[in-house]
């Protein structure tokens, strides 16, 4: 005899107490999983279409079950789909309004077909359009940064090590270091897509179904690219949430990175750039304040999904196979990783064009700090000295700058000469900070020239890349 209470659950059969209330609300997860409506439909028409092209299913119950999960999706939509936590999940909602909608036909929809290849399939759908979704926020962060780089390929700053003032870089060539960074995190989204795109169902509980399934035809309608070659594994390891995860924490550690500077940067001890009133805020007390306030934040969520990554790794460290209902708690970290990861994105994609460059304040910087005494040292190599003597003189007239409070360019020729004879007029050649950029000519290199080509073959690099198009 079952309770009143179990009575609205499909699993009531065999209980004869109801379930304790907190217990309900404790093992319930409709309250977050329910954002995976859509999917669910979605692997619910593709698992239906299929059951009737193997004849399991008439046309005509197909056909209304479909329906039936149409109008349901635009209950949901239309925010008039009243959830329960008896019914705990997304899936067993849906399902129980389908056959309230449809009456007995709807209780054939979950033939051959169980909650746990249901949700592998819907976090795995989830997920891959989640991940175009992101991949196309990056790709306009990704191109704002190109915008930038070019705009500022002549553009002059001193370069760091240990903060500290080291060599002339170009503007251009700094962001195209950041560049490179999100092009390897683009590339590990596009590599754990692969991994993603499989699909689960077929796989029933654990051990696959005795009916007669055709799993390539629902991969086909799902769009997955592959279906999961073993039963057990499809339904017990989210591995692939592991590696989205663990890619995202590493775009997270990249734009946290990238903050930083931008703090520095927009403060009065650097005043290199001025970060756009839009994406600053004010202090309630100090009148003259405007906090980065947008790139702080950045930072400071990189320690979430950090955790996310933590948290998603430890839940499956102890699982024996296969499904277990631990694995329900994969959900809220992948979900608050996917919806900050994305709006920290969509921020940094925004406030890039917003971004004022001081020019002149981070060429007096460069100018200030003997970035160029690398140069005077090759100088002096070129014309035979070898390295480690030049880096004593070059050593010696820094000090000499230190003192008389004088940059290299600063000095005179009889001044240099004091430190070695071989020290001619041309010189000074090497000592301005555009021929310190200038001459770093290479792949890779900084000098204008070369920024302007690596920003010309980084647009074609992005070309390449699919998963930030339109589905
Ligand atoms: N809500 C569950 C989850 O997120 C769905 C699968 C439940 N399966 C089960 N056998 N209890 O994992």
């Amino acid at each position: 005899m079952s309770d009143a209470n179990n009575t609205d659950k499909p699993w009531a059969g065999r209980f004869t107490a109801p379930t304790d209330a907190f217990v309900e609300a404790f093992t319930a997860s409709v309250g977050f999983d329910k954002r995976m409506y859509k999917q669910d439909i979605a692997g619910s028409i593709a698992h239906a279409r299929m059951l009737a092209h193997v004849g399991v299913l008439t046309e005509e119950e197909c056909r209304a079950i479909i329906d039936g999960l149409q109008d349901i999706q635009l209950e949901i939509e239309r925010g008039e789909f009243a959830w329960s936590t008896q019914l705990e999940d997304v899936h067993m909602n849906i399902e129980a309004r389908l056959t309230d909608r449809i009456g007995a036909t709807g209780k054939k929809l979950h033939t051959g077909r169980s909650r746990n290849d249901q949700v592998a399939t819907d976090i795995r759908l989830y997920l891959r359009d989640q991940i175009r979704a992101l991949a196309r926020e990056l790709r306009r962060l990704q191109e704002a940064l190109l915008e930038l780089a070019g705009r500022e390929a002549d553009t002059i700053m001193p370069g760091f090590t240990h903060l500290q003032t080291a060599q002339p870089v170009t503007f251009g060539h700094h962001m195209l270091a950041w560049m490179e960074m999100l092009m390897r995190d683009q590339s590990r989204l596009e590599d754990c897509y692969q991994r993603v795109n499989v699909m689960p169902l077929g796989a029933a509980a654990l051990a696959g179904t005795t009916y007669p399934v055709d799993r390539d035809f629902t991969a086909r309608e799902l769009g997955f690219d592959t279906i999961a070659e073993n039963s057990l594994d499809a339904v017990s390891d989210r591995d692939f949430a592991i590696e989205f995860v663990s890619a995202a924490a590493t775009l997270m550690m990249h734009l946290s990175r990238f903050s930083e500077e931008l703090i520095l940067w927009s403060s009065a001890q650097f005043d290199f750039v001025d970060l756009g009133d839009s994406f600053c805020t004010g202090s309630s007390i100090m009148p003259q304040k405007k906090n980065p306030d947008v790139p702080e934040l950045v930072r400071g969520k990189t320690g979430r999904v950090y955790g996310h990554l933590m948290s998603l790794l430890t839940l499956m460290k102890g699982q024996p196979l296969a499904y277990n209902k631990d694995n329900q708690e994969d959900k809220e970290p992948l979900f608050d990783t996917l919806d900050n990861v994305k709006g920290c994105l969509r921020l940094f994609a925004d406030m890039m064009p917003q971004i004022t460059v001081k020019a002149d304040n981070m060429r007096e910087a460069a100018r200030s700090g003997f970035s160029t005494a690398t140069d005077l040292a090759d100088y002096l190599v070129r014309k035979g000295m070898p390295f480690r003597d030049a880096h004593e003189v070059v050593g010696k007239a820094v000090r000499h700058g230190v003192e008389t409070g004088k940059d290299l360019a600063e000095m005179t020729l009889a001044d240099l000469q004091g430190f070695s004879e071989i020290i001619t007029q041309d010189v000074f050649d090497v000592l301005t900070l555009e021929g310190s950029v200038a001459a770093r000519d290479h792949i890779g290199g900084t000098a204008p020239d070369q920024v302007r080509a690596a920003v010309g073959r980084a647009r074609d690099r992005l070309a390449k890349y699919k998963l930030a198009e339109p589905s």
